[in-house]
């Protein structure tokens, strides 16, 4: 960990060119990824910071599809809205590449051959599902059906959005063709797999044991969860049509997996930074002395902990990840943020609502950001954040202290003076701050590196305010000189240390106190402005924002709610297929009552129950921990499904499912008797 490092690769997740940027993906991902970005170029460190769009995978085809366009016209006009919102918002990536990119598709390419040709993939035929009507291979999203884990019965074939495993199509239980809605055949067909079983002793090694203490605990513990379960090999190839082509022999009408293709685009941007400035770019991802770092979302964890540091190993030539400083999820508005249902505020609506300010959502994205825990964006918060932090603290001190000294002093620094014990402490406390931020920043704690800048915005508020110097004018002139000059020193330390954080501001703030090229290194200092120095017309650093302007924002997302809602009504799922009495009357469905429930652990959405089914007590584990706290629904009077065969998950046995209905947003309701029956009574 304290390994000194020549320089850094920074990475942050390729966000997928089929829909706008959200401040979702802005507090996960890009604006830590940039305050760390900025922060090491404060100090002069050699960074590269690494961006682009992933231009492949199944929604975007599906979306194409959908809009009866090409692949490649949904990726050309999201690839274009995203880097002009990142570039608006300040986000300072050196390189803004894509996946659709000859140099991408030759980099990727070179990489697969590579370890093909070395012996590490196994190339194996099974059986996959195979739509007959529009003759595709069904991989990923293009296949749905039941989990077996939970039930939910729109889980797709990589992954259950209800539970959150990981699946593949064989394990889908009713599975369903997503182009025609057919139920599809087993047809053989040929693919390379990653044998990543064979590499779970090195990442113990390496990941299990060597980062126990410095990668953060909701990555760590969802590392070592996988790799305590077993890894198996994963297919690197699909069946399709869109995306990088397998280029060895065999790979006719096949591609690269997209989470194949995709972090190797890391370095497919880094060449074309190459190309761009003429500088090199095999240290940044093959010297030992760069220091490798991924921004990712939660969700991404697995691909960047786990199957991309295997294909680098695999590889050989190339650097691990150093840290993996991964975020929770955001929501907005005490709902999960989604594309599907617009829960979101998008960025380039924010930048053109809120134009010129930036650092406002970066400052409040940081403050609040959901760095060891979910967390929520409220426009009220929003508002509060800007008008009693930002603009109450941090800007109020800023403009006392250069329109005093404007009054007083036509605009030029006053001098130090004679200091008395209270400016000694001042000065003393202004020193620390530097390294105080320095030591949360280098740990990744965004949050708490922003809240110390503050304490050093509060440190100034407080000075200017105890030593009232626009009534110590009259009475003590000389010493106002001496409480003008350290706030001025305040001023533009904050304007420095602020960068990383609110890089408009900085660069605002930094004119008015005509100071330019300040670095880390200058900062913690009492004489960043001198004597005489001239300063220009102060102007405010931030406005308050009204009610009417949150109010607006409020109003978009209850639309938002409402055209929900009626869509909603007419997206009722369609009647299922006729069944016979017999069909029916085959399932045992009993009323129960919830004895005893706890959540499983280190799962996201399990609850274990223990009913009473008035047959007998048993366990039945169900995915509703989402809508329902295990202590609340003990008590509780379900409906059970008595005879569905056991199955284990999470290594529980769970004997029978209880009923539960959904609403359109996926919400899980108990279906319970509404009036007193016995345990045990048959629903029918
Ligand atoms: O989850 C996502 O949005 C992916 N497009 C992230 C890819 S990160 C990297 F591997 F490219
Ligand atoms: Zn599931």
């Amino acid at each position: 960990m304290s390994k000194n490092y020549k320089r850094t690769t920074i990475t942050s997740a390729l966000p997928y060119a089929n829909g706008p940027i959200h401040i979702g993906h802005l507090a996960g991902v890009y604006v830590p990824a940039d305050i760390y970005a900025r922060y090491l170029r404060m100090k002069d460190e050699d960074v590269l910071f690494i961006g682009g769009s992933d231009e492949h995978g199944v929604p975007i085809t599906i979306k194409a599809r959908n809009e009866g366009v090409s692949p490649q016209v949904i990726v050309d006009r999201y690839h274009e809205q995203i880097k002009k919102s990142f570039e608006d918002f300040g986000i300072s990536f050196d390189v803004y590449s894509r996946t659709s990119a000859p140099i991408h598709h030759e980099t990727a390419a070179a990489f697969f051959k590579k370890l093909n040709e070395d012996g590490k993939f196994i190339e194996k035929a099974n059986e996959q599902y195979f739509d007959e009507e529009s003759q595709h291979f069904l991989a990923d999203r293009y296949i749905t059906g039941t989990c077996p884990h939970c039930g939910f019965e729109k889980a797709y074939g990589d992954q259950c959005e209800n539970c959150g495993t990981s699946l593949s199509p064989l394990e889908l239980i009713k599975p369903k063709s997503a182009l025609s809605g057919n139920v599809p055949v087993l047809k053989k067909t040929n693919h390379w797999y990653l044998p990543l079983d064979q590499y779970e002793d090195w990442l113990t090694e390496w990941i299990i044991e060597g980062h126990k203490n410095d990668w953060k605990p909701n990555v760590y513990g969802q590392v070592k969860s996988w790799v305590d379960q077993g890894l198996k090999p994963r297919a690197v190839t699909r069946d399709l049509d869109w995306g990088v082509k397998v280029p060895v022999e065999g790979g006719d009408g096949k591609v690269l997996y997209v989470w194949f293709d995709a972090p190797i685009g890391y370095i497919s941007a880094a060449k074309e930074w190459s190309e761009n400035t003429g500088r090199d770019w095999e240290p940044y991802w093959k010297d030992a002395e760069t220091k490798l770092l991924h921004f990712i979302g939660k969700d991404n964890i697995v691909f960047h902990c786990i199957i991309f540091p295997a294909m680098l190993k695999a590889e050989g030539s190339f650097i691990l990840p150093e840290n993996v400083p991964a975020n929770e999820f955001l929501n907005l508005e005490g709902d999960k943020i989604s594309t599907s249902r617009n829960w979101a505020v998008w960025l380039h609506e924010y930048l053109e609502d809120f134009p010129e300010k930036q650092d406002v959502l970066r400052y409040v994205l940081t403050a609040n950001a959901p760095e060891s825990k979910d967390n929520d964006f409220t426009w009220k918060d929003f508002q509060a954040r800007n008008n009693n932090e930002l603009l109450a603290i941090f800007g109020n001190f800023v403009n006392r202290t250069l329109v005093l000294t404007q009054k007083y002093y036509n605009g030029t620094v006053p001098p130090l003076g004679q200091l008395d014990e209270e400016n000694q402490r001042i000065l003393d406390e202004i020193a620390k701050y530097p390294e105080i931020i320095s030591s949360s920043l280098d740990r990744y704690r965004f949050r708490e590196a922003l809240s110390e800048l503050m304490n050093l915005a509060r440190l100034g508020n407080k000075f200017m305010t105890d030593s009232e110097p626009w009534k110590l004018i009259k009475t003590d002139p000389e010493k106002v000189k001496t409480v003008l000059n350290i706030s001025l020193q305040i001023v533009a330390n904050l304007s420095v240390l602020c960068e990383p954080f609110l890089p408009y501001t900085s660069g605002k703030l930094q004119r008015l106190i005509n100071l330019k090229d300040l670095k880390w290194k200058d900062t913690g200092r009492i004489d960043l402005l001198k004597e005489g120095d001239q300063l220009n017309t102060p102007e405010l650093l931030f406005e308050r924002i009204e009610d009417k302007a949150v109010e607006a924002q409020i109003q978009k997302l209850m639309d938002t709610k409402i055209e929900n809602e009626a869509n909603a009504d007419v997206s009722v799922n369609p009647a299922k297929e006729t069944i016979e009495y017999d069909d029916f009357m085959k399932m045992d469905i009993r009323t129960g009552t919830i004895l005893e429930a706890e959540k499983v652990p280190k799962t996201k959405k399990l609850i274990k129950l223990k009913v009473d089914t008035g047959i007998d007590q048993r366990t039945v584990v169900s995915g509703i921990a989402e809508y329902y706290k295990a202590e609340d629904i003990i008590g509780k009077k379900i409906s059970v499904l008595v005879n569905l065969a056991p199955r284990k998950l999470r290594g529980i046995e769970s004997q029978g499912m209880i009923l539960m209905a959904e609403d359109t947003d996926g919400k899980l309701c108990f279906v319970s008797p509404t009036e007193e029956v016995n345990n045990g009574s048959e629903v029918k």
